[in-house]
């Protein structure tokens, strides 16, 4: 089998992940932050570990500020109706997921907020000028957040984050990256880059297991929650505490997934997302061109990064995805979860097909990916 489906979720793990998540359940067992026996302080040591080590990644110096959550999407969920008040403007951007379109769009239904969105330009010869300029034409005097992705899950297309951040400094609105397919891939400094919360899943680009997502929020900042319950501090208080992270993390966290995460992000820290992005780009440029030689449409060809998006005139997206899954190869077909994105990019109805790259991949599992794509052409 050959897994070139990494934006779905990373696979396979290093082996330190299998291995930290098993030995977690096994000898640190414990509740953590519920209560002072062994095992549960056992299991709240590798949960602040973990903060710490993502604080690193990120290059903070307040692991108080990294704030788990069950994904990307539930991260997105609390920013952004933490941040909302009735009567907001909020600005998003064309190459949005569903976990951003999907809250905002039934905020706006409910006539509670309304939203506009800018253009990202992906797969049209631009500037991140235009892209701040399209922005700057949206702007009301009511908009209070801009909530965007930094890398797009259908194509390696990828927004000026740092501008964009620099516009809501000056201008005083929240700002809050989706960073589901860049976290991990791609460097990124949290102090330089006028971010307010950073979503991203521990599952993809940090390798960690499922059930473990990230919130990262700026220095004093503080949100409504979006769930209240307990958290093995101020019991006897009716409201949730004021203090990041316990703030935002009503339930037993899931320590084993953290401590895998952990295991994840040391790997990642170690071979450093630098050099991951120099490894995916070069698979990018190696199936674009293997593809684009086939007849193949690439979408946003010039975006390189570790997400390829292509199809074949007149074979359904789905057709192809399935045949390419039946011969062991791995992809996601359809509209991934971004209907948004796909009219962006202008893929025709049924969407495209998605081959997605990870630390584990190699040029042999492209070749693979363009003979099998080439036999059904044929
Ligand atoms: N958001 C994930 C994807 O793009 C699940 O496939």
């Amino acid at each position: 089998m050959i897994y070139l489906d990494n934006a779905a979720t990373t696979y396979p793990k290093p082996k330190s992940v299998y291995d930290k998540t098993l030995e977690h359940m096994k000898l640190r067992g414990g509740n953590p932050g519920r209560g002072s026996h062994a095992l549960s302080l056992a299991a709240a040591e590798t949960v602040y570990d973990c903060r710490h080590e993502i604080a690193s990644l990120f290059g903070i110096d307040s692991p108080e500020s990294v704030i788990f959550t069950l994904n990307t999407t539930h991260a997105l969920n609390t920013v952004i109706k933490g941040v909302l008040r009735r009567g907001d403007h909020v600005l998003i951007s064309d190459l949005e997921h569903n976990s951003v379109y999907r809250p905002i769009y039934r905020l706006a239904q409910e006539g509670f907020i309304k939203y506009s969105v800018f253009h990202s330009f992906a797969g049209k010869e631009h500037t991140d000028a235009d892209i701040i300029s399209d922005i700057l034409s949206h702007l009301t005097l009511r908009t209070r957040l801009i909530v965007c992705t930094h890398a797009s899950n259908i194509c390696s297309a990828t927004l000026p984050i740092k501008k964009i951040g620099e516009l809501c400094r000056h201008r005083g609105i929240f700002f809050c990256v989706d960073a589901a397919q860049s976290a991990g891939h791609m460097p990124i400094n949290l102090p330089d880059s006028g971010i307010d919360a950073l979503c991203a899943p521990g599952h993809k680009g940090l390798y960690g297991p499922q059930g473990s997502g990230i919130m990262i929020l700026g220095k004093d900042i503080q949100l409504s929650t979006l769930t209240e319950g307990g958290n093995g501090i101020n019991s006897l208080e009716g409201l949730m505490p004021e203090v990041t992270p316990e703030r935002y993390e009503a339930g037993t966290l899931p320590a084993p997934a953290i401590s895998g995460l952990l295991a994840g992000v040391r790997e990642i820290r170690s071979l450093t997302p630098d050099r991951i992005h120099t490894h995916e780009c070069e698979l990018f440029r190696y199936a674009r061109d293997r593809l684009s030689d086939i007849g193949a449409t690439v979408y946003a060809p010039e975006c390189e990064g570790s997400v390829i998006l292509f199809g074949l005139d007149g074979v359904s997206a789905d057709v192809l995805g399935e045949h390419l899954n039946s011969c062991g190869i791995c992809v996601r077909s359809g509209y991934h979860c971004a209907a948004l994105a796909h009219r962006a990019l202008g893929t025709p109805p049924g969407g495209a097909v998605r081959a997605s790259f990870g630390i584990y991949n190699t040029k042999k599992d492209i070749d693979a990916l363009v003979d099998v794509t080439e036999k059904a052409l044929r």
